[in-house]
């Protein structure tokens, strides 16, 4: 099944961001540890220009470490972005943003110089827990629906830094439908968006493919060479998961099989690579020139791969 996207929200998103950057100095992009390229605003890096950039890393004890510093590398590599690696149960870590944030825009040695940062998250990605984490109190918090604007916050969070937390500019990365199931199996997507069965074939089928000793322990499987849908099955089973007439209920354990992976139950997990990363976007150009190719009425080329996306 395809998971939607919605150009229109993106342009208006694109649109505030651009308004919003002129405000500040440098950005904090609040990123997911396990799915740092689907988490992140697939058209930040071309806004920001030459502004500084804080990617955080958030959910760090969810995410597998390895998997972490290689993000960390890639990321690095790009114009004037740092990274940081942070959890909700590390705040110290956290709170060196603040020094951070004064370091990146030169302010190191100026005191009494404001510095104000833009912080931006896709939807349950941590940006609330982080924000009140600086500010050492509970923020309320912003509306984060696509493309709605409710209010903009300013909030101090000590050495004259202050956050400028904006809702309506968030939306998740779907245009690679990948990400879309990455997204969903974290929790990132509401789950009405998509089936529970097709998110746990999916990740049933990357993790016994990255992760087969902990998918393995977790589960008691004996047979990794199964395909997604037959490892649900096998897991159903051996979890009790039985309706009428023996068979299994696939929703009921596709759920157990999500909780795990978000709950940490499984182990520190990730769900990308830059690899993985790099791959897809070639086929995302593909399927783009494809659409476009259609939209001006050209016959499909025959060597092109036309498969299931279809954002
Ligand atoms: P948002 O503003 O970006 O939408 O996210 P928010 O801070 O509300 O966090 C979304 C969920 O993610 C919360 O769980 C929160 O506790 C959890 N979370 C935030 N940071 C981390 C982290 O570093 N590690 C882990 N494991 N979880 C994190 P919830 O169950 O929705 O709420 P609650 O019951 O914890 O309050």
């Amino acid at each position: 099944m395809t998971i939607q996207w919605y150009p229109g929200h993106m342009h208006k998103a694109g649109k505030e961001i651009k308004q919003v950057l002129t405000q500040v100095d440098l950005v904090i992009e609040v990123l997911d540890a396990r799915i740092p390229f689907s988490s992140q605003n697939p058209m930040l890096a071309k806004l920001r220009g030459d502004k500084p950039c804080i990617k955080v890393l958030n959910k760090s004890d969810l995410a597998d470490p390895n998997n972490i510093a290689i993000w960390q590398s890639y990321l690095e590599q790009q114009e004037s972005v740092k990274t940081l690696v942070v959890a909700k149960d590390q705040p110290d870590k956290a709170k060196q943003i603040v020094e951070l944030c004064r370091k990146l825009v030169g302010a190191e040695h100026s005191p009494d110089r404001l510095v104000h940062a833009l912080i931006m998250g896709i939807p349950n990605v941590g940006k609330s827990t982080l924000i009140n984490a600086l500010a050492g109190r509970v923020i309320a918090k912003t509306g984060n629906e696509p493309a709605v604007t409710k209010h903009q916050q300013r909030i101090a969070i000590g050495k004259n830094v202050v956050l400028l937390d904006t809702p309506g500019m968030l939306w998740p990365n779907l245009e690679n439908q990948p990400s879309a199931y990455r997204l969903a199996a974290t929790g990132a997507i509401k789950d009405t968006a998509i089936s529970h069965d097709d998110i746990a074939w999916y990740l049933l089928d990357y993790l016994a493919k990255t992760y087969p000793n902990l998918l393995q322990s977790r589960f008691h499987l004996v047979d990794l060479s199964l395909n997604g849908q037959e490892l649900l099955e096998s897991i159903g089973r051996k979890r009790g998961c039985i309706v009428s007439g023996g068979r299994v209920d696939h929703d009921k354990t596709a759920k157990i099989v999500l909780n795990e992976l978000r709950s940490g139950g499984l182990g520190r997990v990730s769900l990308e690579t830059p690899d993985m990363m790099q791959q897809e976007l070639v086929q995302v150009a593909i399927n783009r020139q494809i659409k476009a190719d259609k939209k001006r009425g050209l016959p499909p080329k025959s060597s092109s791969n036309n498969s299931s996306t279809t954002c």
